[in-house]
């Protein structure tokens, strides 16, 4: 398996560009299983989970084609062959699950394997299948499968979410586009990723309000049409490369970054003491005086601070002055990346949801081992303000959802490089 190697290097300076977003366009693909028309997907980003998705599209019987070097996705659901998604696929990668919504409300029936357990948390589907059932969805688990029906079509329904799941609310309002008569979705997820799907599917001829706050109304439709939809920019990988500089110093603009994509997690940067400034391009982001102060920190769903940015800021919360108390409010095991963190030299308790951070002057590199995504950024983080060589390993973890990031952190002043599986 491929290793990255980072030794800390002093300050950073220059520019990333940011790509489209991952969660979004994990949403968007599956929503052209709800036309005959084509549907075309432009700054798309190239990672390995979007590869799984157009495998999972493609064995429904899905055309699925990358132009442009991956970041356009050509995709056509005028015949689909097959309804069900097989557990080989769906394990691989959760997100997977989104095509139940969009195949249910198109097909009437869809089958699709559950995708099973995670290292960050149980994440079980009860709210995705309670909001279809609402709209007259049978669904019965049978042998690891979800197997639902709804041989009369799907009918419009008011559906309270106990929790602002993303997913839930993605799943749902995709199906709520076909169905006969009008959706209330009640705490409703707020995430940038669905008002991105809810803007595409009204390009594609959906009637849909409220996207981007709790109450979400969908009037169902009888079909719906293509459409060219661009990804909108993806505020995690924003902000894990505007915690570079905050954690290794010196300046860095994240071109295509924007500020209301990361309000919550902005005000702790300038609580820590980072600079963040608007610029015509972007975001730039400074460290200029001296050490990080301590912040606390609680996830949140959207607007508040990213669960998907938790590890990213436990690691410069590492370097800061003083302690700091992070709480983990989404998922109940999101702390994995922490005793790696303390193999570099970082004080950190956890209990629970809970994680003290007490910060030390300077941490150091060590061989660590990245156990899911943004643990494994968190690592390259620390390692880039760390004494010595921090070496990475198990780094498909990353593939999955940062495009080139060795070449965009050299590109800034990084010493990194990637050790390709001999
Ligand atoms: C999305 O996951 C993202 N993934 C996650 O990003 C992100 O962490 C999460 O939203 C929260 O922001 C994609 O968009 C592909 P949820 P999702 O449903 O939709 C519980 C990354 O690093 N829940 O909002 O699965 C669940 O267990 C990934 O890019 C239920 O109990 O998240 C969790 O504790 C990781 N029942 C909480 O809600 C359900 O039916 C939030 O889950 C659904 C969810």
């Amino acid at each position: 398996m491929d290793q990255i190697i980072v030794t800390g290097n002093g300050e950073l300076s220059g520019e990333i560009p940011i790509a489209g977003a991952k969660n979004a366009c994990l949403a968007l693909m599956p929503a052209t299983l709800l036309s005959e028309e084509p549907l075309t997907l432009t700054n798309a980003p190239r990672l390995s989970d979007i590869q799984t998705m157009t495998q999972l599209l493609q064995s429904l019987g899905a055309e699925v084609t990358s132009l442009q070097g991956g970041q356009v996705l050509a995709m056509s659901s005028h015949d689909l062959t097959n309804h069900v998604a097989e557990y080989d696929i769906v394990r691989k990668m959760r997100a997977s699950n989104l095509v139940l919504g969009p195949m249910l409300a198109r097909l009437g029936h869809a089958v699709v394997s559950l995708p099973g357990g995670c290292a960050i948390g149980a994440r079980p589907m009860d709210l995705h299948i309670r909001g279809l059932e609402a709209l007259g969805a049978e669904i019965e688990l049978r042998d690891g499968y979800l197997h639902a029906k709804a041989p009369q079509g799907l009918r419009g329904a008011t559906v309270e979410f106990s929790f602002a799941s993303v997913g839930a609310t993605e799943n749902v309002l995709m199906a709520a586009t076909l169905a006969r008569g009008t959706t209330v979705l009640k705490n409703a997820a707020r995430e940038p990723e669905i008002v991105d799907l809810a803007t595409c599917l009204r390009k594609m001829g959906a009637q849909i309000e409220g996207e981007g706050t709790s109450e979400i109304t969908i009037e169902g439709v009888d079909r719906l049409s293509g459409a060219t939809h661009p990804v909108v920019a993806d505020r995690i990988e924003l902000g894990t490369y505007m915690l570079a500089p905050a954690i290794a110093g010196g300046e860095v603009e994240c071109l295509g970054g924007r500020l209301d994509l990361v309000g919550a997690f902005v005000e702790k940067l300038d609580a820590a003491g980072i600079d963040v400034e608007e610029t015509e391009r972007g975001l730039k982001v400074a460290r200029r005086n001296g050490r990080i102060r301590a912040v606390d920190v609680t996830t949140e769903p959207f607007p508040g601070f990213p669960t998907d940015l938790q590890a990213q800021m436990m690691a410069l919360l590492c370097t800061a002055e003083g302690t700091s108390v992070l709480e983990e409010k989404i998922f109940e095991n999101r702390f994995m990346h922490a005793p790696e963190l303390m193999r570099m030299g970082a004080r950190i308790d956890v209990h629970g949801g809970t994680a003290t951070v007490t910060g030390v002057e300077q941490l150091r590199g060590a061989p660590v081992m990245a156990t899911d995504l943004r643990a494994s950024v968190s690592l390259i983080l620390a390692g880039l303000a760390a004494e010595g060589e921090t070496v990475l390993s198990r780094v498909y973890h990353l593939d999955r959802g940062y495009e080139h990031l060795v070449r965009k952190l050299e590109g800034v002043g990084a010493k990194i490089e990637r050790i390709k599986d001999q």
